[in-house]
């Protein structure tokens, strides 16, 4: 069994995962409502609630998963990309917890988490295919052909989707996090009110900086009850967009790859618009979608063990 912490952006989460994949438990603290009021996530605020959330979050996480730190095989941790204070604050505990109980350490890069989040029980998905990272954070098309890692075919050049939809819920005034808040308001709305636009780049890379200016102008133009009435319509055109600028890349990117499997992951994935348009694809459970420690432990049964005492002077690291 693996023990694994997440702390690299809001949520504060351990999980106990098996070797063969089996998710034991997995307890997720979210900070959201934390950070709602300051519109985004402050990082020294983060950093401080991990610090006060993390050892509560450890317990529960063995407690559900019936076991104790005596019984783990390694203890796994985010190690980056993320806000560099609040991966410490992971990584700190995990070094101490092996420590104090002789285990190995394995520091797990984030995104290879996400990717991991299709790996776990009960319907694990085998390589090669083709995936699709939509996060606050990220937006990632990757080639995976084996477990313990991918090749990168395109990335965002500016904002990541989850981004796209935070920002853009922001000007619709639904509050943060927003992808969740514009998915629900999009389901009332005609998605082919505004013709929003799907940025242009070459390659298969991403850009969504357009598309939040296109909305801004389009929110700027209305007096407020107008905007009032005309909400839904906004939140349903703005995910079109964001969706026929996911899927279309992805569609183009099976093509040039050849890919037989597509999945999807990331807190985006949680879209239920983009689950909708991509349904040849596989979807991450909805609960292993945003930051989890679940994905964690996963994609740590495919990396570098770090015996002690080398794993000490493991650091954190805030970009990929
Ligand atoms: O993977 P995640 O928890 O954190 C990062 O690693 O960044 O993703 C969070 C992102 C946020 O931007 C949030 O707005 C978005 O996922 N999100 C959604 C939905 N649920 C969460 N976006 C669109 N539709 C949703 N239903
Ligand atoms: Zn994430």
């Amino acid at each position: 069994m693996i023990l694994a912490l997440e702390t690299s952006c809001d949520e504060t989460s351990a999980a106990v995962v098996s070797a063969d994949g089996a998710v034991l438990s997995n307890v997720v603290s979210s900070q959201a409502e934390l950070h709602a009021r300051f519109g985004g996530v402050v990082p020294e605020i983060a950093s401080r609630r991990h610090l006060e959330l993390v050892l509560p979050v450890v317990r529960e996480a063995l407690g559900e998963a019936d076991t104790e730190l005596e019984s783990l095989g390694a203890v796994a941790v985010t190690q980056g990309p993320g806000l560099i204070g609040a991966l410490l604050v992971g990584l700190s505990a995990a070094k101490a917890l092996a420590l104090a109980k002789q285990l190995p350490l394995i520091p797990v890069d984030h995104l290879r988490g996400h990717v991991a989040s299709l790996y776990l029980q009960p319907e694990p998905l085998e390589p090669p295919f083709l995936c699709l990272l939509a996060s606050g954070g990220h937006t990632l098309l990757v080639d995976v052909v084996e477990r313990g890692g991918f090749r990168v075919l395109g990335t965002t050049l500016d904002d990541a989707a989850g981004e796209a939809f935070d920002k853009g819920a922001r000007l619709l005034g639904l509050g943060y996090p927003g992808g969740a808040a514009i998915d629900r308001l999009a389901g009332e709305g005609d998605p082919e009110a505004y013709d929003f636009p799907v940025a242009r780049v070459p390659g298969l890379d991403f850009s969504f900086s357009g598309l939040k200016t296109a909305l801004l102008y389009a929110v700027r133009d209305l007096s407020e009850g107008e905007l009032e009435r005309r909400r839904p319509d906004l939140a349903a055109s703005y995910q079109r967009a964001i969706v026929n600028a996911l899927t279309g890349r992805a569609r183009e990117a099976v093509e040039q790859t050849g890919a037989s499997k597509v999945a999807v992951v990331g807190g985006v994935a949680a879209n239920s618009e983009l689950r909708r348009a991509l349904p040849e694809a596989a979807f991450a459970p909805l609960a292993l979608c945003t930051d989890n420690a679940a994905m964690i432990a996963s994609a740590a049964r495919y990396a570098e063990v770090v015996p002690f005492p080398r794993y000490l002077a493991l650091d954190a690291y805030a970009s990929g």
